[in-house]
């Protein structure tokens, strides 16, 4: 009998520490053994000429959840008006971009107890391929919920609770927020925020409806960054009150990273994530002729050019420490897309959201590491080990070692390829990203120890992703308090 399920041979491994040239012997879906040359594989995955990088994670996703009229609770039947992404069609796009795990969001009924959705969604995310973990959504924190129904999900090994500080009908208020915090404190659980500001969103909202402002575009005038950056301020000093951790989502702009950094500085428990979109899509976009800048529409709105630079700069920092996708996809056409309330629509009745899932890791490798804004390791500890680590999956996932799962992507460094919705692999008819040309891409993907892409074919068994549980926030990153950025750099200001 082979001493090994799979040897991936020759590649150069990227460990986040530098790239050893080596073997890696994967046995029982686990990283085996890592030495220059390997024998005894069953089978043998050749990575000559290719980087091998830990599986991306993507730690924030939202799959099969419902759009936001659907949280509202009708008389004991909810809604299941879900967004068109299933975990079968997300592994399928996961497995295609390189990403072997996601941790996505449970949905909460307002007017309900959390555990009936838990239980609808465990049965959902189990159809698919990849692994995946919870953020438990939070738009009703009763004490039911709070008191009684939180603790009972960390028992399962779900370990974030999410707010939104805007949104209707999601959004907390403060006393709220505050309540939440305080359930998360006692049960040791992370909080992830979405940070804008409810009521500036709704009185500019109606003054642009008034004036007759209600294409696409107006959706980025209704939220300037002053709108993140005031509830980043805001969600930080009510979870310092609470001594509580949290990660604030998807960072647009500077204004509001400096509202993080200086948190960190003070050695506050503030982590700061962000996403393609931020990096690369402007308001602009979403000046397309007729309803076409539907298409970039996401809250908190792609910001400018200018600002692009700027949350580079955050991240090289390690202010932002995390990019993942906010993959939230809605198609353009269809009875659940875009424009399913009309192509005249004012922009306040536009879903919100963008797919970006298999976009990810070529979208941050491109920009960032073949263009020379980070390095290699940034881009595993960005793309895998620190969201592992937040997310409390290391030492699990998120890095090639042995005894982790042997998640992988194998990496063309070099390959040219232009960005198209087909290439995507996923269930929503755009790619806001179309027409990007990337440099590098990934050519194979295994996730533990299973070959489950190769050449952009993905091949895997339905109902083979597995759960995973997750211990408290904030495990060690490689790169230790350096990567939350206490040290890393100066506040601005
Ligand atoms: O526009 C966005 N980001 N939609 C997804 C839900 C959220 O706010 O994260
Ligand atoms: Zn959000
Ligand atoms: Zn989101």
């Amino acid at each position: 009998m082979a001493e090994y399920d799979l040897v991936v041979r020759g590649g150069e491994v990227a460990t986040g520490f530098g790239t050893a040239r080596c073997d890696i012997g994967i046995r029982g879906g686990r990283i085996a053994a890592l030495a220059d040359r390997i024998e005894g594989g069953a089978s043998t995955l050749d990575a000559g000429g290719l980087l091998v990088l830990p599986g991306g994670i993507d730690s924030h996703c939202h799959i099969e959840e419902p759009s936001r009229g659907g949280y509202v609770s009708t008389a004991g039947t909810p809604p299941v008006t879900v967004n068109e992404e299933s975990f079968l069609t997300a592994s399928t796009s996961a497995f295609a971009g390189g990403t072997t795990s996601v941790v996505c969001f449970v949905p909460q009924w307002k007017g309900e107890g959390i555990l009936p959705r838990l239980a609808d969604y465990e049965q959902r995310a189990a159809r698919g391929m990849l692994d995946y973990s919870f953020h438990q959504i939070i738009t009703d924190p009763t004490e039911e919920v709070l008191e009684r129904e939180v603790p009972q999900i960390v028992a399962k090994g779900i370990r974030s609770l999410k707010v939104f500080l805007t949104y209707e009908p999601l959004h907390l208020s403060d006393e709220e927020y505050i309540k939440v915090l305080v359930a998360a404190r006692r049960n040791g659980c992370l909080v992830t925020v979405h940070c804008e500001n409810y009521a500036a969103i709704k009185w500019r909202t109606e003054a642009l409806l008034k004036a007759g402002m209600t294409a696409p575009k107006y959706h980025a005038w209704s939220r300037p960054g002053i709108v993140e950056r005031e509830a980043t301020h805001r969600a930080i000093a009510l979870a310092e009150l609470v001594d509580q951790p949290i990660q604030v989502f998807h960072v647009s702009c500077a204004e509001a990273a400096e509202e993080i950094a200086r948190a960190q500085h003070r050695g506050l428990k503030v982590w700061g994530e962000t996403c393609p979109q931020y990096l690369t899509l402007t308001g602009a976009d979403m000046d397309r002729p007729g309803f076409d800048g539907a298409a970039f529409m996401c809250s908190p709105s792609p910001r400018t050019a200018e600002e692009h630079g700027r949350v580079w700069e955050m991240i090289r920092r390690g202010t932002l420490d995390i990019v993942s996708s906010d993959h939230c996809g809605f198609s353009m056409g269809g009875d659940r897309g875009k424009a399913s309330s009309g192509r005249d629509a004012s922009f306040d009745a536009i879903p919100n959201g963008i797919p970006g899932l298999a976009a990810r890791l070529p979208i941050l490798f491109s920009e960032g590491v073949s263009k020379g804004r980070i390095t290699l390791d940034d881009f595993v500890r960005l793309s895998a080990a620190n969201p592992a680590g937040l997310m409390g999956l290391a030492p699990r996932k998120g890095m090639i070692a042995i005894g982790a799962d042997a998640d992988l992507a194998l990496w063309d460094p070099k390959k040219r390829v232009t960005i198209t919705n087909k290439l995507m692999q996923h269930a929503i008819d755009y790619t806001p990203y179309e027409g990007l040309e990337v440099t590098g891409w990934p050519v194979a993907t295994v996730r533990r120890g299973a070959v489950v892409m190769r050449d952009g074919v993905v091949q895997a068994e339905p109902g083979t992703g597995q759960f995973l549980p997750r211990g408290p926030y904030a495990m060690a990153t490689p790169r230790g308090v350096l990567a939350h950025g206490f040290d890393a750099a100066p506040a601005p200001g």
